[in-house]
């Protein structure tokens, strides 16, 4: 058995490009004793790949090697199994190749979701680990209080969309920021947030906060980094706590932006914590029943956005980190 594969053709210098991906057919193995062989059904885009496109990959990950199939997170059905905990037709989670199929060694990574309980795109976006990621980011680190002001950026995203709408639940004033007026009107219309503009059309970030956060801001969910951190910094509350979730504007940058209001982390005594969803991986399950119940209520908004075939990843990938995504991105490889 055959299945086609993205694979890394090299590594991007600065923005990423198509020809840093190529497609190939390989070989299936065969499988050993407690293999599983899955079949995609969709994989996940995430920015956190474009670190791993580097040499070397992120400070809490390998990178992804010349030559060999990207991997991320996978939904995916069991074909076949030699692993007593996994049956042929289990729907499942796990950290697999961007292909049509792929063995996992001893069900390494493996979880089973439930196709009953939502969509299953839906477990690589707001009950997976984006939606992990703001639950983690917000109410570890954030934790909002009822009349407070919570800014999220990159708030139509995957992961801010959950961390806004989780501010909100927990009663407080949620302020977002997009790169499109529909985007901007998604998170305020459907996301229940009390307002939001767009960064690309407004005079200036820090006049846009000065006018939406006119009461400052208690909590900063940051995804952006750069100039979007930096106006933060000025218009935080004393003691505001700054849940630093990404930098995209960064991801594909030669030269960084250098911050100029550090000093304000001192003055106004700000928390500002870094966070790894990784390193709360053990929370999947009871995240998973929390968030299904907030969206069963009515109280969740989910937006996705599917992109059809494998072969069309590496431009979802590219649309992605352009900011072309309206709510998680995700790709389509196969049908239940
Ligand atoms: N710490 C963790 O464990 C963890 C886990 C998952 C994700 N993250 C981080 O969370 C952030 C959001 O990730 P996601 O998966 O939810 O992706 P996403 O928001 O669904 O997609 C990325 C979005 O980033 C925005 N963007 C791109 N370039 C930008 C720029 N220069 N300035 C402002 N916005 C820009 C775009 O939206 P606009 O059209 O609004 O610009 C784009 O749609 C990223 O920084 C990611 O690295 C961290």
């Amino acid at each position: 058995m055959q299945t086609r594969q993205i694979v890394l053709a090299s590594r991007p210098d600065g923005w990423v490009v198509p020809e840093n991906f190529a497609v190939r057919e390989a070989d299936m193995p065969l499988l050993d004793p407690g293999d599983v062989l899955v079949r995609h059904l969709y994989m996940s885009v995430d920015p956190y790949m474009r670190g791993l496109m580097n040499d070397g990959g992120v400070a809490y990950a390998a990178g992804f090697q010349i030559g060999q199939p990207l991997f991320g997170r996978v939904i995916g059905v069991v074909e076949s199994s030699r692993n007593k905990d996994f049956r042929e037709g289990d729907c499942v989670f796990g950290m697999l190749d961007w292909a049509e199929r792929s063995v996992a060694r001893g069900g390494e990574s493996l979880r089973v979701v439930d196709p009953a309980k939502a969509p299953l795109s839906h477990y690589l976006g707001t009950l997976g680990f984006p939606g992990l990621t703001a639950y983690v980011g917000m109410t570890l680190i954030g934790q909002p209080k009822e009349g407070e002001t919570v800014y999220v950026s990159a708030a139509s995203g995957a992961v801010g969309q959950v961390a806004g709408q989780l501010a909100r639940i927990a009663g407080a004033r949620v302020i977002g920021s997009a790169g499109t007026d529909e985007k901007v009107r998604f998170v305020v219309g459907e996301c229940g947030f009390h307002d939001g503009f767009n960064y690309r059309t407004v005079p200036s970030i820090p006049e846009a906060l000065r006018l939406y956060c006119a009461d400052g801001i208690d909590v900063n969910f940051e995804n952006v980094g750069g100039a979007n951190l930096d106006a933060v910094l000025v218009q935080a509350n004393p003691f505001a706590r700054f849940a630093m979730c990404g930098m995209i504007s960064q991801y594909n940058e030669h030269e960084p932006y250098h911050l100029k209001n550090l000093n304000e982390i001192v003055s106004k005594r700000l928390n500002v914590q870094g966070f790894v969803v990784r390193d709360h991986s053990h929370l999947i399950e009871q995240f998973i029943e929390e968030t299904a119940d907030h969206i069963a209520a009515g109280r969740m908004t989910v937006a996705e956005d599917i992109t059809n075939g494998l072969e069309n990843a590496p431009a979802a990938f590219i649309g992605m980190l352009k900011g072309e995504n309206f709510g998680k991105q995700v790709v389509k490889v196969g049908e239940l």
